[in-house]
């Protein structure tokens, strides 16, 4: 039977009738929510594609059940991250860097990113690629996402 969950996203409470209460967060974002900015990688907590904030931490939704969350925490999707039209920082320092070749990993890139930010203020080298060591480029586009991700921690 249909179960009826309530989450917090980007801001918003929405329900979401599920057959599987333990079904993994990405698949409600994605395909309940339509949010597509989370993408299915290898559905192992291994690639980082799908990463999402869970009350400002990063984590891998395709290991989250809905059934750990509740109402009050808040789920920020690459998609609630900007303020209104303004990106987020780390959104506009990928752009300006043009950190993106698919784009596959750029979901995972900018949320891991953006939580690391929100702790570290002034990172080197060595801080964002062990930040974003998890996070994997197929096109290996790393040295450009590091540009960006310094890029953005100088705009704060
Ligand atoms: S799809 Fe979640 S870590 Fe790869
Ligand atoms: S830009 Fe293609 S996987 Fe990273």
């Amino acid at each position: 039977m249909a179960k009826s969950i309530s989450l917090n996203v980007n801001a918003k409470s929405v329900k979401i009738n599920v057959d599987d209460p333990d079904m993994p967060l990405l698949y409600a974002l994605r395909d309940n929510l339509g949010l597509h900015g989370p993408r299915f990688g290898c559905g192992l907590g291994q690639c980082g594609a799908c990463t999402v904030h869970v009350d400002g931490k990063a984590v891998r939704s395709c290991q989250v059940p809905l059934s750990s969350l509740t109402a009050k925490q808040k789920v920020v999707t690459l998609e609630g991250l900007a303020k209104g039209k303004t990106p987020h920082r780390v959104q506009q320092a990928f752009i300006d860097e043009q950190a993106a070749q698919c784009g596959y990993c750029i979901n995972g890139m900018i949320m891991e990113a953006a939580a690391f930010l929100a702790a570290s203020k002034n990172p080197n080298d060595a801080d964002i690629k062990q930040a974003l060591a998890n996070n994997l480029c197929r096109c290996g586009t790393h040295a450009r996402i590091v540009r960006a991700v310094k890029r953005a921690a100088a705009n704060a």
